[in-house]
């Protein structure tokens, strides 16, 4: 059996006050959450208070990116290594809307992934299609190609070390989401491209849903077999929200 991991990606939202209130009401409305890996991913400046705030709670923290560099004259990027200095546990990696307005390629993202899991940090790799690859049907072939870029550079036993995001774009901030069968399709597929190399890392690789995950659709998206939790943006927001989601997966094991 997987464990669940709720993660919440702030995204660019936020002041330092906000983060602290937010960090509040996720700590106390988790406290008693035993089967179900909670984390947040903060902005960078707020790393420090999350550290600070959840060092001596079972609630994970991490980044939304990560340099593919080891260190040296990268203006404005922030190292894997820099990452541990603040306890991250995790690193979200390839996130759409990186690809998007940031020009992150799968090679680029294959880099970051490879970073991350060689300075012990768990990266979250982001996988998903546009609508209008849904459209043409070409979704197996780009969420393929969004894994693959890991296993050809690094090999499947580096997703032993990560976990996947399987985040369609057309999910995302819109308010649509996949239907749980939609979601369970990419999911088993994912699974088995990766069983297709290493079924032991298949079975222990977690999946994460994202789009538009709420307290209204996690039960029934966490109650598929292949997704073993979320990757949740807007409803990570409000600390009640994102508590009834982590609630929803303790309850789903
Ligand atoms: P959303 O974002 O929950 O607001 O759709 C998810 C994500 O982008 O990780």
């Amino acid at each position: 059996m997987r464990r669940p991991l709720i993660a919440g990606n702030w995204k660019m939202n936020g002041s330092k006050i906000d983060a602290e209130e937010l960090l509040r009401g996720v700590i106390a409305g988790v406290a008693d959450m035993n089967k179900v890996d909670v984390a947040v991913c903060p902005p960078f400046p707020y790393l420090y208070v999350a550290e600070q705030m959840l060092a001596e709670t079972a609630v994970g923290w991490g980044s939304q990116d990560v340099s593919r560099e080891e260190g040296g004259a990268f203006t404005g990027q922030t190292s894997a290594a820099m990452l541990t200095d603040f306890g991250c546990r995790y690193a979200i990696v390839g996130h759409s809307e990186r690809r998007q307005f940031n020009g992150e390629t799968d090679s680029i993202v294959g880099r970051k992934y490879a970073r991350a899991v060689a300075e012990g940090i768990i990266p979250i790799l982001c996988v998903g299609e546009t609508l209008e690859e849904r459209e043409s049907g070409k979704t197996e072939e780009v969420v393929g190609n969004h894994i693959d870029a890991v296993i050809n550079l690094s090999g499947v036993e580096a997703l032993a070390h990560g976990v996947v995001a399987y985040e369609p774009v057309w999910a995302i901030g819109t308010g649509v989401t996949a239907t749980p069968d939609q979601a369970q399709e990419v999911h088993a597929f994912l699974r088995a491209r990766v069983a297709a190399k290493s079924r032991e890392v298949a079975d222990q690789l977690r999946i994460l849903y994202g789009g538009s995950m709420k307290p209204g659709n996690a039960v029934d998206l966490l109650a598929q077999s292949d997704i073993d939790g979320g990757l949740i943006g807007g409803a990570a927001l409000k600390a009640a929200d994102f508590v009834s989601i982590c609630q929803a997966a303790q309850s789903s094991v």
